[in-house]
Formats: C-alpha cells, structure tokens, sequence
C-alpha cells in the first residue's frame, strides 16, 4: 500500500535515515521499533509530506503509483492518516472541532454545522469508550484524553493506510485495550497500519510485522513471531544476545534500609475536591509507585508534595524538617524536584540549546556575586548527556530538533542535575527506549544509594511493578492500599485499584 527503496535524510550534522526500504501492506499491522533517535519519527514525517526526503534519495509507491506529497495534508487527503509522536492539536480549540479539524461538516450556507460536529464527534468518541463534553477546550484533557482524540480523528477518516507514532504513552490499560480494538478491526478492513512503541509487549499482541532500525538503518525486517522478545531488544540495541539478557533491562535494583528514616513524609494532604487526607512515606533508597486510574490523584499529589498545588491542610517533611506547602521554591530549596507529567506545557522549552535546558532549574544555585559558573555547568551538561545517552549534535543543539525520547531525557536531565533528597517523577520513562530506561534506572538506584528517596508515577503497569520498592494505591484522590514486596503484582495492582475504598482498606 505505501512503500519507499533507498531513502535518505539528513539534517545539518545528522544523517537521521540512510538507505532506508519499507514497506507498508494492506491488512498487516507494521511495528517500527529502535532506540530514540533511530529515526523512526523522522521516516513517519518522510512517508507523510512533513520532511523530504534527500535529493534523489527515495522513492515513493502509494497504491501502486510513484507519488510525492508537499504537506502532511496532501498525504491525508490520499487516505494516510496519522497520529503525530508529538500531539499535532489545537489546545485552545474545542475537543470537537480538534477532531473535524480541517473537514468540518458545513451547512448550505457553508458555515460550520456545530450541531452536528458535536453530535458526530460525541458519537465518535464514545465508541472508544470515551466520554468528555466535547465542547470544551482540548487542552482541559489529560494527555491521555488528548491521545484518544488524536485516535478518534486518526480513524474516523476513509483511509487507507493508518500511522501511529506511540500512540500508547500516555494511556491506560483499559485505553490501550481499546486501542487493540480498533487497530485490529483496522487491520480485518484491509488497511495497512504502522505502529511505533517503545513498549514491546505489546507489540506482540497486535504486530504482524516489525522493522527495527539503528541510526537510521534498517538492520531487520520480518515476521514478528519469528523473534522473541530479547533477539528484538538486541538487534535494536545492536549488541549480542547475551549482554543484553545479562543486564536484565528492565530492573531496578536498590536496596533500602526499611528501619531509616523517612526522607518524605506526607501527612494527611487535603486539597479541596482533588486530595482528601493523602499520607506516605519515602525511605532514603527506596522507590515508591504511586497506583491508580486517571483522575485518582497522583499527579495531584506529587503536585501537592512540590508546593504545586495548594492544598488546604497537611504537611509535608524532607528529612524530619516541615516544608512550607503551597510553594514551589520552598520545596526545591528542601531538595525536592518534580519531573512534572505535561512536559510540552510545563518542561522542555524547544528555542533553547540543550545545555540550558539542562542548567535550567539548577542555574541559581550555580551563580556566585550574579556570575554563572560555565565550566561547572559544562561538566554537568556533560556527564548528562553521556550517562543518559542523549543522542544530540552537541550541547547547543535546539531541544526542539531532538528526537522525542531524547527531549524527554534532557528534561530528567535537568532534575537529577538538581542533586535532590525527594524526585518525584510523573511518567518518567514515557517514550523512553528500553536501553535508555536502563540507564534511567541505574542512575536512579545511584542516587538512591546517597540517600535520595524517589516516588514514582507511571502508566506503564510493568515498570511501576518492577521500577516500586512499594506501591501505594490511589481512588478518589485517598489511599486505598498499599502492596510491599512479593504482594507488588500486576493481579494485586489491578484488584487494589478496581477496588472500591471501603472494601479495598488493607495493607499488605
Ligand atoms: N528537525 C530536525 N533538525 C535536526 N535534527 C533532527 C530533526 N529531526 C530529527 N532530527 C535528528 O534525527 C535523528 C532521528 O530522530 P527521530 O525523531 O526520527 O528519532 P526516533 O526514532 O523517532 O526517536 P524517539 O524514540 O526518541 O522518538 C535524531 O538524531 C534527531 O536529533
Ligand atoms: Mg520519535
């Protein structure tokens, strides 16, 4: 259905695709998989008109005749339908209008019909499962919302082929089962679907294919099933398979004194309609999941801890010593950082280099008499950018010309390099490669050994499972449970969070 034979892309200093040959064929679900920086995104945008390609540097087939598209919107209009890595919606716009953007259904007098656009967008979301006033501004959604409605529109068009750039990150068990859903009733019509996650198990359950690139190579292409789960891990990481199952990707391994201390405490954290009486603990060392469904009070509590969301009564010590809530600054100066969930709104900032970025939030305490300290914030920048493997030109490199999964290092970047006691992590991984997630985790178990206490927050059922010391399980914005040790299991998990607060009281 969509094919391309030798394509090459290169960006000032970067050969982000080189030779690349792919084929998209109708009724096949087609994963792309790589590390960041791959050039997974960069292909995408190639196949839809964002990019071009190299000069004679690519062919490419659409339905059987060569083609080339200018705009993204040439290539929806010929039936490629995409769902962008980075959410291409209007946040101030209304769910409704998002999702007919650019095909509005009209009246005789050629005006927008919004009775019909909302009774149609409505109707669309409803059918995977979502129920939001579609009136409302998009950017009142969570991310994950956000994502379901970049679905609704992906499929809601006649097309003929479907792309997908981790359309997952951000969602919920019960969304991505309906995003199986549909990808599966995508692919009985006949349509060619790409599929491009970070998260390999579930590959397996809908791919039929898979591509892997490196460094903008294709180094495999073929039947899913014919490779198990490390053989695909290494061909991405291109390291042998040996190495790869040594280092057991995927673990922490911190050990903590459980008798210590807490470096966090929370105490009965009330804010109005969102907390009602939150308590937990962090132990130096220790890494504490916070479980829950959307709306459940996490990130409100993270928040709460940070100083970002005034809450009404409680409190909240670091080491023992009471912490002003309500305030930002003064929970950084006690040594807390929070690597906030909606980055695109409240983190990266695209127009600035990689090394400001990074020095950000740690600038003022890197001045002395008003003068910046260059070389110290060089050695950091530095040794962020190599811990983390941040794939980038050189530290003056525009964040925005990063790749998603390597912005989204530089912002973790630029907490760790604030050397805090709490890190409050919300979504810390998401669109993270696995080698790099690695990494993450080590240097999280590092900072652990120091004393630092980590709570975490996560979507992705498995790495909160085996990332937590603990979890702590949110309903309604209160605690509901809480599982230790051997009880920290995805049945466990489930049954804690579906559980209702009255019955689900218990500690294990
Ligand atoms: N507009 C741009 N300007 C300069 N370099 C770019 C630009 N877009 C992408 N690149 C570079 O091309 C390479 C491939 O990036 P791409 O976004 O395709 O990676 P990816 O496989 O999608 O990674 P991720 O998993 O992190 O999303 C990276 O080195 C990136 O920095
Ligand atoms: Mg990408």
């Amino acid at each position: 259905m969509l094919s391309v034979t030798s394509l090459s892309k290169t960006f000032p200093g970067v050969r982000a695709l080189d030779g690349v040959d792919f084929t998209a064929r109708a009724g096949e679900v087609h994963a792309l998989i790589g590390e960041n920086g791959a050039g997974k995104s960069t292909l995408i945008k190639v196949l839809t008109g964002v990019y071009r390609p190299d000069p004679d540097a690519g062919e490419l087939t659409y339905d059987g005749a060569p083609v080339s598209f200018a705009t993204p919107l040439d290539a929806q209009h010929a039936g490629i339908s995409t769902i962008y890595q980075e959410v291409n919606l209007v946040p101030l716009m209304s769910v409704a209008r998002n999702l007919f953007l650019g095909r509005e259904p009209r009246n005789r007098l050629g005006l927008i019909d919004f009775r019909r656009m909302h009774r149609e967008a409505d109707a669309a979301l409803r059918e995977l499962g979502v129920r939001v006033d579609v009136q409302r501004p998009l950017r009142e959604l969570g991310v994950g919302a956000q994502q379901m409605v970049a679905l609704a529109r992906a499929v809601s068009v006649d097309a003929k082929v479907v792309i997908m750039d981790e359309p997952t990150s951000s969602l919920e068990p019960r969304e991505v089962r309906t995003l199986f859903g549909v990808i599966r009733m995508l692919r009985e019509r006949g349509i060619a679907v790409v599929y491009v996650s970070h998260r390999l198990d579930e590959l397996y359950e809908v791919c039929d294919v898979v591509t892997v690139l490196r460094d903008g190579k294709v180094v495999h292409t073929g039947n899913l099933a014919d490779l198990d789960r490390l053989a695909l891990v290494s061909l991405m990481l291109g390291r042998p398979v040996g190495d790869v199952q040594d280092e057991g990707l995927t673990k922490f391994s911190g050990e903590h004194d459980a008798a210590a201390e807490p470096v966090l405490r929370a105490d009965e954290l009330t804010a109005r309609h969102q907390l009602h009486g939150v308590s937990l603990e962090v132990r130096p060392g220790e890494v504490v999941g916070l479980g829950g469904l959307l709306g459940s009070g996490r990130s409100e509590t993270a928040k709460a801890i940070a100083g970002a969301l005034p809450t009404d009564s409680g409190r909240v010590l670091v080491a023992g010593a009471p912490v002003r809530t309500g305030s930002t600054p003064a929970a950084i100066r006690a040594g807390i950082s929070l690597l906030p969930e909606d980055r695109k709104a409240e983190g990266i900032v695209p127009g600035l280099s990689v090394r400001e970025n990074i020095a950000l939030a740690a600038l003022p305490g890197l001045s002395r008499f008003g003068l910046v300290d260059e070389a110290r914030i060089d050695r950091i920048v530095d040794t962020f950018v190599e811990r983390l493997r941040i794939k980038t030109a050189g530290p003056h490199q525009k964040v925005g010309e990063l790749s998603g999964g390597n912005q989204q290092k530089v912002l973790l970047a630029r907490w760790l390099a604030m050397n805090p006691k709490v890190l409050l992590l919300d979504e810390p991984t998401r669109g993270i490669d696995i080698g790099a997630k690695a990494e993450v985790q080590k240097l999280i178990d590092e900072l652990a050994d120091d004393g630092l206490g980590v709570l975490l927050i996560s979507s992705d059922m498995e790495e909160l499972i085996e990332g937590s010391d603990r979890v702590v399980v949110l309903k309604d914005g209160a605690v509901v449970a809480e599982l230790t040790g051997d009880a920290v299991t995805e049945d466990r998990l489930m049954r804690a969070i579906a559980a209702t607060p009255a019955e689900g009281k218990h500690v294990e």
